[in-house]
């Protein structure tokens, strides 16, 4: 509910009381009553309140002598989907959603959760099979084509579909290997897509015009790229019937909070990036059914080296302007943010590809792990620890609004998922490129998504790193 605090009653309103609350939400057919704490007493429906009223109960009566005093409950960490089965199962209106000290914070509604209700599969009915082929789209990308490395080391069959948009260097090398196969296409293009898209047991799908920056080079164009192109790759998938589904979406969906977050609490995007990233995830979700088994990876902020370098990632810019300017500079420092190894990334992808689909049908995993928060401010220590020649500079200036700590429990349950590698791995293997090449000029515009996109490769030219 978007405000379930005007459904809330104390134990010591009257009948009468409540029955207001209950007609000014609106919204829902009874209240939750808690105590001051917010922690959950009991809850009534307006089915109790006409039984109590048949029974003569005076509507002076305190709604504790009638409120129900175990209802089901849920817990924060449930899926959205598994709480509407048992509301369904149960006939339940209204579910209140609890913390683990029992404080109400929030409440489910059937209305709000009955988008569930065309793609319910009984989750054993779903038919698995060992994945072998695996489709990357925008897999010469810098997250990508560590992943296609990682997939080919394991014996896995793998086809990328790539515009090249930043060149063909990140996947040059592989074109000899018997178990890689590349296409070159743009995800604008349904002729291509539906040509090339079959016969997979499993597609990832990367390519996005990556990043807040990027995305408000060209609003419209970010949308068809990153919104309209994945609606139709999903329908293909599932028309096709590839049975796994995998989407890169990102941890800015959550924008600013002071809470942990985990996968059932609010979004909040506040960019055209994130906005477009929810509402992909929220389209590819009504497509789940028995043949097609998607799942969402919000991924935290991604660092470390690869084949095609980004140096417009925190990590990787703090450290490459500490090796290379003696510099590093940072605004404010106070946000948060989760961060990820880009290798343990692709393990976290190829856990996914092994892990059995009933377990991980049509759900949303934060991707990274509960040590990866970090204040960017102490990523900087961390670098200047590393690289002590380096002058930390703190600018009291805040322009970058997202600042959150997310919760990944749920993945290292469910795909038994935990990186391995601390943010010192990737500021050290980023140094050693620069001292391996010292010709490496950070400052050019095919590792800055937003910069290349502004000099028109958008428009069909890419570089030749
Ligand atoms: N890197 C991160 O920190 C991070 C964090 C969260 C989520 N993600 C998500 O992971 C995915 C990959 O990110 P990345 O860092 O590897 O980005 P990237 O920009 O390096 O890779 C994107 C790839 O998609 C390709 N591409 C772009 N537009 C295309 C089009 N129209 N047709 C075909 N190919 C196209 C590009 O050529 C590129 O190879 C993205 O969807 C991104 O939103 C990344």
């Amino acid at each position: 509910m978007k405000d379930f605090n005007k459904i809330l009653s104390r134990k010591d309103q009257s009948i009468r009381d409540v029955m207001n609350i209950i007609n000014d939400s609106g919204e829902v057919k009874g209240s939750v009553i808690v105590d001051d704490d917010n922690r959950l007493l009991g809850v009534v429906t307006d089915g109790d309140i006409r039984r109590a009223i048949l029974n003569k109960v005076d509507l002076e009566t305190k709604i504790e002598k009638i409120m129900i005093k175990n209802p089901y409950v849920a817990k924060r960490d449930v899926s959205k989907r598994e709480v509407f089965n048992v509301m369904k199962m149960k006939v339940l209106d209204f579910i209140p959603i609890l913390d683990d000290s029992r404080k109400v914070v929030n409440v489910y509604t059937i209305q709000d959760l009955s988008k569930f209700e065309n793609n319910i599969v009984e989750l054993n009915e779903l038919e698995d099979r060992e994945v072998k082929s695996v489709l990357i789209i925008g897999g010469a990308g810098y997250t990508g084509s560590v992943l296609v490395r990682a997939l080919l080391t394991e014996g896995y069959k793998v086809t990328v579909f790539d515009n090249l948009q930043f060149g063909d260097n990140s996947i040059r090398e592989l074109k000899n290997n018997p178990n890689f196969k590349f296409i070159k296409g743009d995800i604008r293009d349904i002729q291509s897509l539906l040509e090339h898209i079959k016969d997979f047991d499993a597609v990832i799908h990367l390519a996005a015009i990556v990043g807040d920056a990027a995305c408000n080079i060209d609003p419209e164009n970010s949308e068809t790229i990153n919104l309209m192109s994945t609606r139709v790759i999903a329908e293909i998938c599932k028309f096709r019937k590839i049975p796994r589904f995998i989407f890169a979406s990102t941890c800015s969906v959550y924008g600013a909070s002071d809470e942990l977050l985990n996968e059932e609490s609010e979004v909040n995007p506040l960019s055209i990036y994130a906005e477009t990233k929810l509402k992909s995830e929220q389209a590819i979700q009504t497509l789940a059914d028995k043949n097609f088994s998607p799942c969402i990876f919000r991924i935290a902020t991604v660092f470390g080296p690869s084949p095609r370098m980004r140096f417009d990632l925190v990590v990787n810019l703090l450290t490459a302007k500490a090796c290379k300017e003696k510099k590093i500079t940072i605004f404010s420092g106070e946000q948060w943010r989760p961060n990820i190894h880009v290798e343990d990334l692709a393990r976290a992808y190829i856990q996914c590809l092994k892990t059995p689909r009933y377990k991980i049908h049509n759900q949303i995993f934060n991707v990274g792990g509960n040590d990866s928060n970090y204040k960017i401010i102490d990523i900087g220590r961390i670098i200047k620890k590393l690289i002590p020649d380096a002058e930390l500079i703190i600018y009291d200036d805040e322009f970058d609004k997202r600042d959150y700590k997310v919760d990944f429990t749920k993945i290292k349950n469910i795909l038994g998922f935990e990186p391995q590698k601390k943010i010192e791995d990737g500021v050290q293997k980023i140094q050693a490129m620069f001292e391996q090449n010292a010709d490496l000029d950070f400052t050019k515009k095919i590792y800055y998504n937003s910069k290349s996109y502004e000099i028109g490769t958008l428009k069909g030219l890419y570089f030749e790193a």
